[in-house]
């Protein structure tokens, strides 16, 4: 092994390279050393400190337990510093970084299945990467709102475009415009299809009509017209304003409102700079591509040719995300960023990694393999049940009016609920949540209002009726004197563990004991079933353990009961913990 090939090797991992350099160390031959110089490097640049002495301070642990290497802050010699609260702080500056960008909608067109399983899934991904592995994230919503279709979007408001419906009822107003104008743009777009399929030219049909309309006002837009940004802004703006809302009834808030239209123009400009110079950039009757057939290698021959450039002179989607990357890995440093789309875009995203390798940018070496797409399937019959178009809210509702539905069923449980609106919403949430995260991500799945809303078997509903129940037990516990400590669930000196030494009592806490390695292998394969399976396991349990295990009036005593009401506080905070990863809001009652 060379430096060479071994800087080569750590370049396709993604780690920088060239290697730090220092006198002593020997990385081609002691692996240790590798990690020493990374370390020495993050450490030179957080620290005002001589790099030897940071090198030195790396030594080896006394045990695997305690680690590979630990860094002696006292030999460091900083003057007027605690090595504890050092120690702290150099633990949180060295956390890493993670972009998760989803939910993503377009401006002005329907929210569809695939937008709602982006963000649900992408929610609980973040959460994964915060608050379970401890990275810091940025969750990043890019809008679609940017593109041709936005230029049409501006022609149907010219056409149909109304302040006061605008007004009442933004995004409904929005869409309706948008589906009105697609709706004469039809024809053409028929007459162009028919053009390609027999053969001929386009070009005449997209100089006329919707078409030519269609891609002057867009054009307008990428050459920086103020009043075709003004109108643009406006849609933008109050998108984001009532899609802030509805996110936040999902328990969900984005760090950064990116979009298509926020890319920056001179990152735009490199990017095209750089692939010609790399020679991949070919000019084909006035649209700019890249065949990966002769320039991205054996890996990326599949992937055919990809216009970069369109023929209007007008940026692309791919060209975008590709300048958007670069914007990104400027501003934010991430170690690793995740877009969370649906399949339909597998092969459009390999062909974005593939060019940001191609463009092999010299700031940001190994930079393609820190991103990484998250895939899912298709949510089969949504679309045609729940009407042709429609946005979040919407939706939302009819989650909420199906569950409220279910709910009225049990009259006498019904009205012990203080607030059933908020309570329906609540567990409707939870009931398409549930739905969409049972099983594999990559499996489409069909849609079933019916099923995921029932009280009846793995659905979200049940999963809720678990936390209210054992809330519900706890409260009529401690009005019998039996109290645990909340929030901390832990016991006082009182509680007499032996009482739970039977076969359920160990079963029961055996299967809560294994959270943390559940949660460890959700962070590996990010599928939010890994996380749900389990706390179905433990609910069925829980569900077996009330009869036998009983808390008020235990035939065992009261210290038994105390034992036991631990117990089941401590398996709420875990049912409740996971419910809170995957993205739901347990409900008391
Ligand atoms: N707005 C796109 C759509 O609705 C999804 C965006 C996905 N993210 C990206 N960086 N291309 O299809």
């Amino acid at each position: 092994v060379s430096l060479a090939s071994l800087e080569a090797y750590l370049g396709q991992l993604g780690a920088p390279t060239p290697l730090p350099s220092f006198p002593d160390a020997d990385p081609v031959n002691n692996p240790n050393d590798i990690y020493r110089l990374y370390i020495t490097d993050a450490l030179s640049k957080l620290l005002d400190c001589d790099r030897a002495l940071i090198y030195e301070s790396l030594q080896r642990t006394s045990t695997p337990s305690k680690g590979d290497l630990v860094l002696v802050l006292p030999r460091l010699r900083l003057k007027g510093v605690k090595p504890s609260e050092l120690a702290v702080e150099l633990a949180s500056k060295n956390r890493k970084k993670a972009i998760i960008e989803f939910s993503s909608p377009n401006i002005a067109k329907e929210f569809h299945a695939g937008h709602l399983r982006s963000t649900i899934l992408g929610a609980f991904i973040a959460n994964l990467y915060e608050s379970q592995a401890g990275w810091d994230v940025v969750r990043l919503n890019y809008l679609g709102d940017w593109g041709k279709q936005f230029g049409l979007l501006a022609v149907g408001w010219q056409r149909y475009g109304s302040e006061a419906a605008l007004r009442a009822a933004p995004l409904k107003h929005l869409l309706d415009v948008y589906v009105r104008v697609n709706a004469d743009f039809r024809p053409e777009e028929a007459e162009r299809k028919r053009a390609r399929d027999e053969g001929r030219d386009t070009a005449a049909i997209e100089s006329r009509g919707l078409f030519a309309e269609r891609n002057a006002f867009f054009r307008r837009m990428e050459e920086g017209d103020g009043e075709a940004l003004a109108l643009w802004r406006r849609f933008r703006d109050i998108s984001i304003e009532r899609y802030v809302d509805i996110y936040a009834r999902l328990g969900i808030r984005f760090d950064v409102y990116a979009g298509e239209s926020q890319v920056d123009p001179a990152t735009v400009a490199e990017v095209e700079v750089m692939l010609k110079a790399r020679g991949v950039y070919e000019e084909d009757r006035g649209s700019w591509l890249i065949d990966f057939g002769k320039h991205g290698g054996a890996k990326a021959k599949h992937l055919g040719t990809a216009i970069v450039r369109g023929r209007t002179g007008t940026t692309t989607y791919l060209l975008r995300d590709v300048a958007a990357i670069l914007d990104r890995a400027r501003q934010y440093a991430f170690d690793e960023m995740v877009y969370v789309v649906s399949s339909e875009q597998d092969a459009y995203f390999q062909r974005v990694f593939a060019t940001v390798r191609l463009l092999d940018h010299p700031d940001h070496p190994g930079l393609a393999a820190r991103l990484r797409h998250v895939s899912f399937g298709k949510v089969m019959g949504m679309s045609t049940r729940l009407g042709k178009v429609e946005l979040l809210g919407d939706i939302l509702d009819r989650y909420a009016g199906a569950m409220h539905d279910v709910m009225r069923g049990n009259a006498a449980k019904y009205a012990q609920v203080e607030d059933p609106d908020a309570v329906a919403d609540t567990v409707g949430i939870a009931a398409v949540m549930v739905q969409d995260m049972a099983g594999k991500r990559v499996n489409n799945y069909p849609f079933d209002m019916a099923r995921m809303t029932s009280f009846e078997g793995d659905t979200g509903p049940y999963l809720q009726y678990c936390h209210a129940r054992l809330s519900s037990l706890l409260r009529k516990a401690s009005l019998a004197g039996v109290t645990v400590d909340v929030p901390t669930g832990s016991p006082d000196s009182d509680v007499e563990y032996s009482f739970l030494e039977d076969n359920h009592s160990a079963a029961l806490l055996r299967t809560m004991a294994q959270y943390p390695d559940v949660v460890g292998i959700a962070f590996g394969n990010l599928e939010p079933s890994t996380v749900l399976t389990y706390l179905f396991r433990l609910a069925h349990q829980l569900s077996s353990s009330y009869d036998v295990l009983q808390v008020v009036g235990a035939p065992e005593g009261p210290r038994a009961a105390l034992a036991r009401a631990v117990l089941y506080e401590n398996a709420r905070q875990v049912l409740g913990n996971g419910m809170r990863l995957l993205g739901m809001k347990p409900v008391e009652r």
